[in-house]
């Protein structure tokens, strides 16, 4: 794995703002290089300013036509439901963005059995990729070092094989999908966003600790791994002299 690239920002709009300005640059890198550009969108809700940003400062900067949108988790809840990461980003993204839905690949939380729903996901990312190799793949941090919906104590973080799965979380009494480790770490660049002081404890633990939480076991095998963090989130950190 290449190194770990840390960068921490005064407030969470920077963050958003340079996370953004990354986005738009693969992009552009990548729909220069192969035509498309591959992105999975994370959860919760720190992407909302990130998409905002986007929707701000670059709807003209890059051919949204040729971006492909995919999720890197998502709640068992219907599309429409006010807890499901697509619609936070059909609301704040694809909708402002004018993106058609024919780049996005939604995931069928409609299916009564969440493991076929998974499995249906699994089986379009597969049609998708010669190899399944995101340009990027956007993640968030829980305060319990979660990542995508991949949480402490649960099965999906044995999953070798499979590329996504359905994940009971005991702690929400709920199924979740999401991508896997073999999805998450075969990305040409991850890029975590954390920011609150609420997770500054966690991101200490990841990141000076090495402890290994869910979210510090992502280290993509030959792709690049960002952590954008604000001044709060970072704030338990001692950094090394630059
Ligand atoms: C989800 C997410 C999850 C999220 C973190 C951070 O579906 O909840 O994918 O992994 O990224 O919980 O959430 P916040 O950005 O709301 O802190």
């Amino acid at each position: 794995m290449q190194q770990t690239n840390i960068k921490i920002f005064d407030t969470k709009q920077e963050l958003a703002d340079t996370a953004a300005q990354y986005v738009v640059e693969m992009a552009n890198e990548y729909i220069s290089k192969h035509g498309r550009f591959s992105v999975a969108l994370s959860g919760g809700s720190t992407p909302k300013i990130l998409y905002n940003s986007l929707v701000r400062n670059y709807k003209d900067a890059v051919e949204w036509s040729k971006v492909d949108f995919f999720w890197s988790d998502e709640r068992y809840v219907p599309i429409d439901h006010n807890d499901s990461n697509m619609k936070l980003a059909i609301d704040n993204l694809l909708n402002p963005l004018g993106i058609s839905t024919n780049s996005c690949y939604f995931i069928e939380t409609s299916l009564a059995n969440p493991a076929g729903a998974a499995d249906k996901y699994e089986k379009g990312i597969s049609a998708y990729f010669e190899k399944p190799e995101f340009d990027l793949i956007l993640l968030g941090l829980g305060d319990d070092g979660h990542t995508a919906s991949l949480f402490p104590r649960t099965k999906a973080l044995e999953e070798k094989e499979k590329l996504v799965i359905a994940n009971w979380v005991e702690k929400f009494k709920t199924w979740r999908i999401t991508f896997t480790y073999p999805l998450l770490n075969a990305a040409k660049n991850v890029i975590f966003l954390a920011a609150g002081e609420g997770k500054s404890g966690v991101v200490k633990e990841i990141l000076q600790e090495k402890k290994p939480y869910p979210a510090a076991l992502v280290k993509p095998n030959s792709g690049k791994l960002f952590w954008l963090l604000d001044k709060q989130a970072a704030s338990q950190l001692e950094l090394q002299n630059e």
